[in-house]
């Protein structure tokens, strides 16, 4: 089996980010806006070209992102990045479009618990909020992703039908979007039950892009990406530093982390355009900003050519 990236026009991953996202969502503290604007600058200048900058949802839902409009506004807008933001209704793609997000991404769980506790609604009640902001966004040219959350398994109700899945995307489909994201909310997936959900999307609707988005939450959030490269997926989410969690989802927590995310893309041969020092050095200031320890683990360890004196290092002298 080959690991590494043969083919160069194969070969170019694209990272989006979601940590000033998934990640501040869920910190206790209210994370000052200009705070979250230094890190999404920072992040820019390290060359990451994607992002999921907040989310135009109901601040009572979610307080932490109730500034996704002044945050937006303090954003530096640079050719080729792209930055959107969840919306779940059609309040949400207003507010969304007033503030010039370049793609917004509508959000329905696979299963019925996690949609009544995330969107207050039955799934089919979601994808009619959908409907109905859909042609907002057109209206305005803003592109439409559709992301499924809790696609590889969800905390109340366990496994998820690949059948749910085919549903939510063939709503998605119906209204044009051609691009979707499976979230695994809450760490679910492994490497067999990433390759059914993604072979079912793609018998079924050939011409879908799918991008995956993965939690850490049981350690095998890269070896999920693995499996995602060798089924050709050329998209994945991660949050710097290794932020991430939902607040209505049990159990939730980190994202893969980004630059453990870049390193190994970068050490199996393919490009994303990001620079891993600089990217490390954001995932520092992050943990500076919350004050405490995160989970990446490449902004600690450094790259795997590394190298340390001799000198002064400790020896096994018997
Ligand atoms: N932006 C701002 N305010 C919004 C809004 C939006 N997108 N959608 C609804 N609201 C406001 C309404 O204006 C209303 O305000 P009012 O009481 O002052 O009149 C209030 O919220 C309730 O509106 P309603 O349509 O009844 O919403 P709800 O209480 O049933 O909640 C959602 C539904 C979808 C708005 C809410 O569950 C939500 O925002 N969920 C997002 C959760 C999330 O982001 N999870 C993490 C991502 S996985
Ligand atoms: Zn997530």
């Amino acid at each position: 089996m080959r690991f590494s990236a043969t083919d160069s026009a194969d070969c170019s991953v694209l990272v989006t980010e979601v940590g000033t996202r998934d990640g501040f969502q869920v910190e206790p503290e209210f994370i000052p806006t200009a705070s979250k604007a230094d890190v999404l600058n920072a992040l820019i200048d390290a060359g990451v070209r994607s992002f999921e900058a907040t989310s135009f949802v109901s601040p009572r839902a979610i307080p932490q992102l109730a500034d996704a409009s002044q945050l937006m506004d303090m954003l530096t807008r640079r050719p080729g990045v792209r930055l959107s933001a969840l919306v779940p209704n059609a309040r949400g793609a207003e507010r969304a479009a007033a503030a010039k997000v370049d793609m917004m991404i509508c959000f329905v769980s696979a299963s019925e618990s996690h949609c009544q506790a995330n969107l207050n609604k039955p799934i089919e009640r979601a994808l009619a909020d959908f409907e109905e902001f859909s042609p907002i966004a057109e209206q305005y040219g803003i592109p439409v992703r559709g992301a499924i959350a809790v696609a590889f398994g969800c905390p109340f109700e366990g496994e998820v039908p690949v059948d749910s899945l085919l549903r939510i995307a063939g709503a998605y489909h119906e209204r044009g979007v051609r691009h979707i994201t499976l979230g695994d909310t809450t760490g679910m997936a492994t490497p067999p039950v990433v390759e059914r959900a993604v072979e079912a999307l793609r018998s079924r609707f050939p011409d879908l892009q799918i991008a995956l988005h993965f939690h850490n939450t049981r350690g095998v959030g890269l070896a999920n990406v693995v499996v995602g490269l060798q089924l050709g997926i050329r998209e994945f989410e991660s949050s710097i530093a290794g932020l991430g969690g939902c607040p209505f989802a049990p159990g939730a927590s980190g994202n893969i982390c980004t630059e453990d995310l870049v390193y190994l893309l970068h050490e199996s041969g393919y490009q994303t355009g990001i620079d891993l020092d600089k990217l490390c050095e954001v995932a520092r200031g992050v943990e500076t900003l919350l004050g405490r320890k995160l989970p990446g683990q490449v902004m600690k360890s450094g790259g795997r050519l590394r190298r340390f004196s001799l000198d002064g290092a400790r020896r096994a002298v018997g």
